[in-house]
């Protein structure tokens, strides 16, 4: 067979296109989801389309909870809904044994629809109304305080109800290498969160039962969990020394880096991200620090985007290709930051879907927007594509469904395969009638 015809390009040599390992990797070809052709996905459900491995995020669980189990007697997985709250994916993790996570009234009722008990919901957040803490209160979930507000508001909700509810205090710490993220819970060092387990001591219409710290998100530096676990733990011993509060949860929060790679990061985040063993591995050793030989209390974890990051892609159609003023190729997308704002934050990789030809050279995708900053990936080498052509943007599981936003185009299908290839809609695709349906048109402009 006659080959096809390429176009000869001349490629500018630019540092960055070798890593200290060697060259690029070979492209891939990605055509198949799980066992089922991508072909056949997007025949069915469209382009683009969210896609999501059951597998994948079930294998990822199982790794974080055997990397817990091996090396601590209590412990609880709490899935971050703000992370990924289809039904679909907190279904299949609550099957796992997670409990729930949530940060507001609104993913408390989520979570409460999807069949959870109050006892297995956490509440975190800075923002809970007095309707929030009433419904938290009722249904038995465990709320971690934010503010003094809060402790009031809390003190108020549990008086009407004439209940002592266990809740929690999260807690932020200056002392860890990572930037400090003072604006949620009391810090540590000043004092703050002394005074305020204080305060709910000498009132006693709490029960101050768990102390929590979320250190950030996507932390490589797994000595903030070391660090953060014996400082609380160490707390925890003084609180029930100086206060006779008796701590039996420590939440270490979410932040596990994710595989993907960060746009400022110059090894992949395959390399550069450390495993879960390896977090735990540092939480428990802080933890075992502070308690100094005495038992452990339950663990806690509320990991969200190293559990389900992976196992999603996004699958776009090439609307067409252009070449920039540089000379760059661009290719634009049917897929945009309107569907993957994490593409702000990362180098998603990008894979062809079918056989492709030719040379690669540095190729900047754009998605659909008419935006200037809808920029799917700034900088990939890729061999040449044609209208209707299709790509798989990997590992966007993460954040992308809850932070999506309706500008311009409307939101696609959500699809998930099960591990025997069945498919099916998780969420359907939006349309015009979705958007009017929640509009209203004044009588005076009728
Ligand atoms: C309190 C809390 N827990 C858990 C998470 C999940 O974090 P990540 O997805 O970084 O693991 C977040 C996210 O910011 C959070 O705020």
């Amino acid at each position: 067979m006659k080959p096809p015809y390429e176009r000869p390009v001349i490629v500018r040599h630019q540092v960055g296109g070798l890593n200290k390992f060697g060259a690029q990797p070979a492209i891939r070809v990605y055509d198949k989801f799980e066992c089922v052709p991508v072909a056949d996905l997007v025949a069915q459900y469209g382009s683009p389309l969210v896609l999501f491995s059951e597998r994948v995020l079930r294998e990822r669980f199982r790794e974080l909870r055997d990397q817990l189990a091996s090396r601590v007697a209590r412990f609880t997985i709490a899935w971050s809904y703000k992370t990924n709250y289809l039904g679909a994916i907190c279904r299949v993790l609550h099957q796992e044994g997670a409990w729930a996570e949530v940060v507001s009234g609104l993913e408390l009722e989520m979570a409460l629809r999807l069949g959870m008990p109050g006892r297995q919901i956490i509440f975190n957040g800075p923002a809970k109304s007095d309707a929030d803490l009433d419904l938290a209160f009722r249904e038995g979930a465990h709320i971690h305080i934010d503010h003094l507000d809060e402790v009031a508001l809390a003190e108020r909700v549990a008086e009407r109800r004439g209940v002592r509810p266990s809740v929690g205090l999260r807690v932020n710490m200056t002392d860890l290498p990572v930037p400090c993220w003072d604006r949620f819970g009391f810090n540590l060092e000043n004092g703050a969160a002394m005074d305020a387990a204080r305060r709910i001591a000498k009132r006693g219409r709490l029960n101050l039962t768990a102390l929590h710290v979320h250190v950030g998100t996507f932390v490589q530096e797994r000595d903030a969990y070391e660090l953060a676990a014996c400082a609380l733990a160490k707390w925890a011993r003084q609180l029930r020394e100086e206060l006779d509060v008796h701590i039996d949860t420590i939440d270490m929060g979410g932040g596990f880096a994710s595989r993907n790679t960060l746009q400022t990061q110059y090894l992949p985040g395959e390399q550069a991200s450390p495993s879960l063993a390896q977090y735990a591995d540092s939480i428990v050793t802080g933890l075992e620090l502070g308690y100094a030989g005495q038992e452990l209390p339950r663990l806690v974890l509320e990991t969200g985007r190293a559990v389900v990051d992976d196992s999603g892609v996004i699958v776009a159609t090439v609307v067409g290709n252009k070449r920039l003023t540089d000379g760059r190729r661009a290719v634009v997308l049917d897929a945009g930051v309107n569907i993957l704002p994490t593409a702000y934050w990362y180098r998603h990789d990008i894979f062809p879907a079918q056989d492709v030809h030719g040379t690669a050279e540095p190729t900047v995708f754009f998605g659909p927007l008419c935006m200037n900053i809808d920029v799917v990936r700034d900088r990939i080498l890729f061999p040449s594509l044609k209208a209707g052509d299709r790509v798989v943007i990997a590992r966007t599981g993460a954040y992308n469904v809850t932070q999506w936003m309706q500008f311009i185009a409307a939101r696609p299908n959500v699809v998930m395969v099960s591990p025997t290839g069945e498919h099916s809609i998780i969420r359907r695709a939006e349309s015009l009638e979705t958007l009017l349906q929640q509009e209203h048109m004044p009588a005076w402009l009728a």
